[in-house]
């Protein structure tokens, strides 16, 4: 079968792609980051009942008043990157979605079960004893099959060739792992996390330092520890998951491939700066060129995902049925939205920070 017959006819969209683009790229970032805090901070605390189980660490304990807020925002801000990749890919993510639809409904419950998990590691915590290890164990297995199931759909959408795979296996039970960029792809995501979580550790205790707290130093020291090696060892898997890539996407004649080939040297340098002032403890030029280094590194997976699809759609082909006034409205509602979480936010450190002066 002709894999091209496979792919639905996109919708017209209300305004020029790149609005869309945009906003995919912007609230993707947020969500990306949020679930690097999330996944990268259970891992650790699991890592460290793993290895002390005895011990009752401060660190641990702030994980867990945290972990239920983080899976949270993580969440949500996964919704608007969601509600964007399908008006620009949604012909290719409702297939891959469909070819895999059990498993990718189980989120749900598998997310239900972590968060679940998050609250007893909150408000149970004083109780556990040595079960603290099985717990976290558990909330990072679940999130971590989540992560795991997202690259599977991000990987099968890239794919058209491989859909008619569905014809012999009818169930919905359809995962991308003939595939060999999807391990590294995986991998460079978690580590990614690991090392996001430990200088997302160091700043929250260099705010503690700030307002006095002795036992702050020595887990901006671990935080800041968790953010250089897993950084480096990413250059490991980035450089697998690189030489995975077919020579057809990573060609520098073509745009996508240029521009992919660019963003991620640039985030590979920003990346090394990160690690290294990290590593110096130098929180805050750590976290400035993190971020450079994620935007870029962001722009590279949507070069790549461009450049994958090229035999069969490109943004420019979707047509535009002109129709500027939802988007105004959305913008409008969107910014608003984004100064109450911001006032949201504001109120919530104001009410901690009393809470610590009081206490
Ligand atoms: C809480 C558990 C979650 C984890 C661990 C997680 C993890 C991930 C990971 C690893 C990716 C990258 C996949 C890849 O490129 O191969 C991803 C992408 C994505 N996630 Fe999440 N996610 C979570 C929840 C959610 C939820 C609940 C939503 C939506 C409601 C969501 C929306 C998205 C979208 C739309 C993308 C892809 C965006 C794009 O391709 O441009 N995520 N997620």
């Amino acid at each position: 079968m002709v894999p091209v017959t496979l792919i639905p006819t996109p919708d017209a969209i209300p305004v020029h792609w790149g609005w869309f683009q945009l906003l995919l790229l912007l609230t993707f970032f947020i969500h990306i980051l949020l679930m690097n805090i999330m996944i990268g901070t259970i891992m650790i605390a699991c890592l460290r009942h793993l290895r002390k189980p005895l011990e009752q660490p401060l660190l641990c304990r702030d994980i867990a008043d945290n972990l239920p807020f983080s899976i949270a925002l993580a969440v949500n801000f996964g919704v608007a990157p969601l509600l964007f990749v399908q008006v620009l890919y949604g012909h290719f993510t409702y297939a891959s979605s469909i070819l895999m639809a059990p498993l990718w409904l189980s989120i749900v419950g598998i997310l239900i079960a972590g968060y679940y998990g998050a609250y007893l590691y909150k408000y149970k915590y004083t109780k556990m004893a040595d079960s603290k290890m099985l717990l976290t164990g558990f909330i990072s297995i679940t999130l971590l099959l989540i992560a795991f199931l997202f690259c599977n759909n991000f990987t099968l959408m890239l794919h058209p060739e491989s859909w008619n795979r569905y014809f012999d296996h009818p169930k919905g039970l359809l995962l991308n792992l003939d595939d060999p960029t999807l391990i590294p792809r995986y991998l460079h995501f978690m580590i990614s996390s690991l090392a996001v979580g430990g200088l997302a550790i160091a700043l929250y205790y260099r705010r503690q330092q700030i307002q006095g707290n002795p036992e702050a130093e020595q887990w901006i020291q671990h935080g800041c520890q968790w953010f250089g090696y897993a950084t480096f060892a990413n250059f490991g898997v980035g450089f697998w998951f690189y030489g995975t890539l077919p020579v057809r996407v990573i060609q520098t004649g073509s745009f996508p491939g240029a521009m992919l080939s660019i963003c991620m040297i640039l985030g590979a340098v920003s990346a090394i700066i990160a690690a290294i002032y990290g590593l110096r403890q130098r929180v805050m030029p750590a976290l400035y060129y993190l971020l450079g280094a994620l935007f870029f590194m962001i722009l590279t997976r949507e070069f790549l995902r461009e450049a994958y699809l090229k035999p069969w759609f490109s943004l420019s082909d979707l047509q535009v049925a002109s129709s500027y006034s939802p988007l105004f409205l959305f913008l409008l509602f969107f910014g608003g939205g984004v100064l109450l979480i911001f006032w949201m936010l504001k109120i919530a450190w104001q009410i901690d920070q009393n809470r610590e002066v009081q206490s």
